[in-house]
């Protein structure tokens, strides 16, 4: 896998670029890696079934398909990590207090301006291959009072950016990370949001507690030590932060 001839494939417009993707890749008519982009999604994924809201022309929507033969199935929270360090990494360029939000959410202080979607082809015990769809706010400047708490790169820099520069730096960094076998697990647990501090959650039956993040586990399990000093680990969609009210 190379960094320089990483096919792009645009369109105007399209329901999900993760679904697009998942379309070419089944026709197979694209060598890996490669990327498709559109300006527009009427129908982009967001985790948990949510809808990934973006304005037309404004953000990065783009998902970039690879090959990922070193990574079975159990470690398939790798992906996760090496995606999330390298969109950190790039994006900490250009501001500061960067950090990921467990489990691949990428935050500026206490607000969102990445999310990341992957979805996996699997071969018996192996990662075939991974569609990584990642939307990043970068030129809008303002965003529906409904989303809970968005940024976008303009809002913390007062400029716009170059679409298509910022995407290949995001796509190369992932690419090299992936390539290099780069151990991400410290930056990972380096960046991790909130790690440390005494916050606020709720588990899956609803009750709210109080508790430290000490760290993920080696399955990417999200640790948090209570207040009677226990640690409880989660998975993704088993905790949910209590965030602090931005404004
Ligand atoms: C999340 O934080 O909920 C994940 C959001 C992922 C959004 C991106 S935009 C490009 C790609 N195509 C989709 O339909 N979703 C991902």
């Amino acid at each position: 896998m190379t960094k320089s001839n990483i096919n792009i494939i645009s369109v105007q417009e399209t329901e999900s670029t993760n679904e697009l993707a998942k379309e070419l890749l089944r026709k197979g008519k694209h060598s890996l890696p490669f990327v498709v982009q559109t300006e527009y999604q009427s129908q982009g994924k967001g985790q948990y079934l949510k809808k990934w809201e973006s304005n037309k022309g404004e953000n990065l929507l783009f998902s970039l398909v690879i090959n990922v033969p070193q990574i079975n199935i159990e470690q398939s929270f790798n992906i996760s990590k090496i995606v999330a360090v390298s969109i950190r990494d790039v994006l900490s360029t250009y501001a500061k207090n960067v950090n990921i939000k467990w489990p691949n959410d990428i935050y500026v202080g206490n607000k969102k301006i990445a999310g990341i979607l992957i979805e996996n082809t699997i071969i018996g015990q192996r990662i075939d291959s991974s569609i990584i769809g990642i939307g990043l706010n970068v030129n809008q400047a303002k965003f529906d009072a409904s989303l809970p708490n968005p940024i976008s790169l303009k809002q913390i820099i007062s400029k716009k950016t170059n679409l298509d520069s910022l995407r290949n730096k995001i796509v190369n960094q992932i690419i090299e990370t992936f390539s290099l076998h780069h151990s991400v697990e410290e930056k990972y647990r380096a960046f991790l949001y909130r790690k440390g501090e005494l916050g606020q959650f709720i588990d899956l039956s609803g009750d709210e507690f109080l508790g430290v993040i000490t760290g993920i586990d080696s399955i990417g399990k999200l640790q948090i030590r209570t207040e009677n000093n226990k640690i409880r680990s989660f998975f993704n969609n088993e905790v949910q932060f209590i965030l602090p009210e931005t404004n």
